[in-house]
């Protein structure tokens, strides 16, 4: 089994507007931080305020008159108490012992001058795993088995929130629906084997970092959970807020790739509609469309360009999207009761790769291999069991045969393809075939034999090219592997 290090960050924005100039800091869990004020020493009549997060918490607060120097240890449900040092000579702070919820913006204030930090806190994990909204996943213990005096307890979130327990002894399983606004409710599933945990139906809220601890062991399990919307080049693409309308004190934003960069904003309070068209060379110029009733999000004219993570951030809370956004279409066409195969033209599944195939409109998940759980899954139970006793997995090249075809199996496979390419981010690529199954009562005709005789060969063409296309990109790919890079995943 490979342990695979990825650092995950708890990225929280500021949300009044961005601001260039941002001190970022990056720090290891664990480790301590110093947030320099710039000044050497101290003035008589300095006032200095240190503020956190979205709600501008006063943290820290200097009064060179009173020569008082005083720390809020208890506010935010004491995630400060005990870490936060004041220097005396030039007002710097000090978080000691950082963990992931302080993660955030740090706000300085001398006098009436104002300096930001952006301070992120790395957690290291033995793994992490990214779902679509929807899709199950089971966070494997790695126990085999579960000793007769062990408790075992699974909590989510910064705040450490219990929401399953395993008490041996007692022989009980217990799964607290109803922590987190009942976010969980309905959603947990416990192994009784192994502990494991199992989330269905995911949703973004369930993002996070699960951690598992047992009489002795604590390990932690990233989950980051996006909403995948898939569109052909050229279409757009339409990334749903949710909301139905907004409030009037929402402050939206919509960011994208690697570097959150801002690209939209919506500052109800003013009601300010911006979208910023220069950002990343113009790549957004003329595309984007902001729905001024639910902040959702449009990308027309798509390009492989606007392929990517989005992150939209509504007050506190996150929304992932990712887009992937298909330039060719592979279409094969097969005879009713036939097996068709869908080539993923991989030579092999690298280890930290995920590779699935999704069927529809909906993109159901019908088939996947995970090689970060180790796991090779056909979803044979989704979409009524259409799929059922007919999937067929290469578990060395990925690629799916559908045996058995009925015209219900006509429609777009689309396999995406997530690499675990390096420390913070993740690629993903993607390709789609449409299937389109004629049934053979209908292929008989002598004209009807001659065209589809001649639209074989067409796609046999088109799949020449494509293939041709395939590798040359594939190659053009492997040279710049470490441009082609999508998906961060900060949590
Ligand atoms: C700082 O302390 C002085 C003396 O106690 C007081 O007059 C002043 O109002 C304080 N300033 C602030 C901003 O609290
Ligand atoms: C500043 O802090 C240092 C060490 O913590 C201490 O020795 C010194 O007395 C302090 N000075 C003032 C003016 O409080
Ligand atoms: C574990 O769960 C399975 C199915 O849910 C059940 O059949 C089995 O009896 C359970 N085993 C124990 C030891 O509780
Ligand atoms: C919202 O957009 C519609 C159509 O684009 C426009 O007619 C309307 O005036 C806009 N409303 C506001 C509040 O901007
Ligand atoms: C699948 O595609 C790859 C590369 O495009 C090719 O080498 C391989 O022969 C194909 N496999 C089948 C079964 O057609
Ligand atoms: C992969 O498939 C081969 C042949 O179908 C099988 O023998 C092997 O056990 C499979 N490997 C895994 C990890 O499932």
């Amino acid at each position: 089994m490979f342990l695979k290090l990825v650092l995950l960050c708890l990225c929280l924005w500021r949300l009044d507007g961005a601001f260039g100039d941002d001190e970022v800091k990056r720090v290891k869990e664990g480790d301590s931080v110093s947030l320099n004020s710039g000044l050497t020493e101290m003035k008589d009549d300095d006032v200095i305020l240190w503020r956190f997060g979205y709600k501008n918490t006063l943290i820290a607060e200097i009064n060179v008159t009173a020569d008082r120097f005083t720390v809020y240890e208890d506010v935010l449900d004491g995630r400060f108490r005990d870490r936060l040092k004041l220097d005396n000579q030039t007002g710097s702070l000090t978080v000691t012992h950082t963990t992931a919820e302080h993660t955030g913006y740090y706000r300085l204030q001398i006098n009436s001058d104002i300096k930001r930090f952006d301070l992120r806190v790395y957690g290291v994990y033995g793994e992490f795993v990214s779902v679509n909204e929807g899709d199950s996943v089971s966070i494997n213990s790695g126990l085999t088995e579960m000793k007769d005096d062990d408790v075992i307890q699974w909590r989510f979130g910064y705040k450490n929130t219990l929401i399953a327990e395993i008490n041996k002894r007692a022989d009980r399983f217990t799964v607290y629906e109803d922590v987190l606004d009942g976010r969980f409710r309905d959603r947990l599933k416990l192994d009784n084997q192994t502990g494991s945990l199992t989330v269905t139906h995911t949703t973004t809220e369930h993002t996070g970092v699960y951690k598992l601890q047992t009489n002795s062991v604590i390990k932690r399990f990233g989950l980051i959970v996006f909403v995948l919307e898939t569109v052909m080049e050229g279409d757009s693409g339409s990334l749903n807020s949710g909301l139905t309308e907004m409030k009037d004190d929402d402050v939206i934003q919509w960011r994208f790739g690697d570097e959150n960069t801002l690209i939209a904003e919506i500052y109800k309070p003013a009601d300010r509609f911006t979208v910023y068209e220069d950002v990343l060379d113009g790549r957004f110029r003329d595309r984007l469309k902001l729905d001024n009733q639910t902040g959702s999000l449009t990308v027309t004219h798509t390009t492989t360009e606007h392929e990517g993570d989005y992150k939209l951030l509504i007050n506190v809370e996150i929304k992932r999207f990712r887009l992937a956004v298909f330039d060719e279409v592979t279409s094969v066409s097969v005879k009713e009761g036939d097996s068709v195969s869908l080539n993923s033209s991989l030579t092999e599944v690298k280890d930290g790769d995920v590779i699935q195939w999704r069927f529809g409109d909906e993109n159901t998940l019908i088939a996947e291999i995970n090689k970060r759980a180790d796991r090779i899954t056909v979803y044979e139970d989704v979409l009524d069991g259409r799929f059922r006793d007919r999937l067929k997995l290469d578990n060395q090249t990925g690629s799916l045969t559908v045996t058995h075809t009925t015209t219900e199996h006509a429609g777009d496979y689309k396999l995406v393809v997530y690499s675990d390419l390096m420390m913070f981010s993740e690629s993903f690529s993607s390709k789609v075939f449409r299937v389109s199954v004629y049934d053979s009562v209908h292929c008989c005709g002598p004209t009807e034999a001659v065209i589809r005789l001649v639209l074989s060969a067409l796609v046999g063409v088109a799949t020449v090219s494509i293939v041709v296309y395939d590798i040359r990109s594939r190659r053009a790919e492997r040279d710049q592997a470490h441009i082609h890079t999508s998906g961060s995943i900060e949590i």
